[in-house]
């Protein structure tokens, strides 16, 4: 039988330089545990743009469709600020997300107790905390008809859709309950209820599914609400499960309260292929950070977590996905620290690669 496959789309800013830390980790589970991936490697937003013209060439976008798994370093950068929307690097992102049809966006947000200091809220509120938001990520007001810039009397209009069908509400409510059901069993739902008729289908269809999850305790949420509480009393939520729009948003404001959006990866999983595995992206929640690109500065864990969370969810991996995650912590544990880590003490941080070797140690030191 062959080697599982991942495709590498390391992207822009420091998407390569943590790319290259993962590459390391993934080619030690080969080495080391008997896992080895059949990985290839390819471009994506303002790279291959740069080449191609396009953020993402259609082989590029046929291989993603083959492979088991396609783990993606971040796209964007300053140079392509002013390209014609239609050839934005943030273009061929998207075009993987709804092409490979990955309707649920799994964003954990994680506060490991050694970065417990660096949340913007008080310890005690983000000590322990382990939430996961299921984002849908393929529909709503993002990809919605119509949307444009269209003349209006002697004005512009700018137009975009909200809308939702049914299944498309329902697919991503029931991966949110399949979730839970594995963690705390309890499922919070976040919409507009009050003023979008979207939101009122979308509560109507979450309560239909929850009813197939009776062990799960479902609740509802306005969405300016769940902002509210997420800074209030994050720990009260286990799964959040909610639109692209507000998840885009409530995920960044879920990150931030873990401290450092280096830590936190995320997972875009669609329906089962063949082989039984599902369409499958993974990435870290940062983005390119052109400001410390090609420095050696970039924290190489949230792309190192993104692959934890292949290991779990594509390669049925729990336990080495684990290892992975243990090693992790126990590097931030003994006080391992790149730039963005470092708290008003101050001290020499670690370069990408140095991260990257003390997570390796790590690794040899779990077997
Ligand atoms: C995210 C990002 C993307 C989004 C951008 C880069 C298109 O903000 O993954 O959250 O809006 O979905
Ligand atoms: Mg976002």
């Amino acid at each position: 039988m062959s080697n599982p496959s991942i495709l590498i789309l390391p992207g822009d800013g420091i998407g390569p330089e943590v790319m290259d830390q993962v590459i390391r980790v993934i080619d030690w589970y080969g080495a080391k545990r008997d896992l080895a991936f059949d990985v290839s490697t390819d471009l994506v937003g303002g790279a291959a743009y740069d080449a191609h013209g396009v953020p993402l060439h259609d082989d590029t976008m046929a291989r993603a469709q083959e492979v088991d798994a396609v783990l993606l370093g971040a796209v964007g950068g300053p140079a392509y600020d002013d390209l014609d929307f239609s050839v934005k690097p943030e273009r061929g992102l998207l075009r993987l997300r709804k092409e490979m049809d990955l309707f649920s966006n799994l964003r954990p947000a994680q506060c490991f107790d050694a970065l417990a200091d660096f949340s913007s809220l008080k310890k005690d509120i983000v000590a322990g905390l382990d939430i996961m938001i299921v984002r849908e990520l393929t529909s709503g007001v993002y990809f919605g008809e119509p949307r444009g810039i269209f003349e209006e009397g002697n004005e512009r209009v700018g137009i975009n859709t909200q809308r939702y069908t049914e299944s498309e509400i329902e697919r991503a409510a029931r991966s949110a309950f399949e979730l839970a059901m594995r963690r705390n069993k309890k499922v919070c739902s976040m919409e507009k209820a009050n003023v979008m008729e979207s939101g009122i289908l979308w509560r109507e269809v979450v309560t239909r599914v929850g009813a197939d999850y009776p062990e799960v305790e479902l609740s509802h949420m306005y969405a300016d609400n769940g902002a509210m509480q997420l800074v209030r009393a994050p720990k009260q939520f286990d799964v959040i499960v909610t639109d692209n729009l507000f998840g885009d948003i409530l995920s960044d404001c879920a990150a931030m309260l873990t401290g450092s959006l280096g830590m936190l990866p995320s997972a875009s999983l669609g329906a089962p292929m063949a082989n039984g595995r599902p369409k499958a992206m993974y990435e870290p929640v940062h983005g390119s950070a052109p400001d410390i690109a090609g420095q050696g500065k970039a924290n190489p864990i949230a792309c190192m977590l993104s692959f934890a969370m292949a290991l779990r969810y594509s390669f049925d991996q729990g336990d080495e996905a684990a290892r992975l995650e243990t090693a992790i912590e126990k590097v931030l544990a003994d006080g391992a620290r790149t730039a963005d880590l470092m708290g008003p003490e101050g001290g020499t941080p670690l370069s990408t690669s140095e991260m990257g070797d003390a997570i390796l140690a790590a690794l040899d030191a779990s077997v």
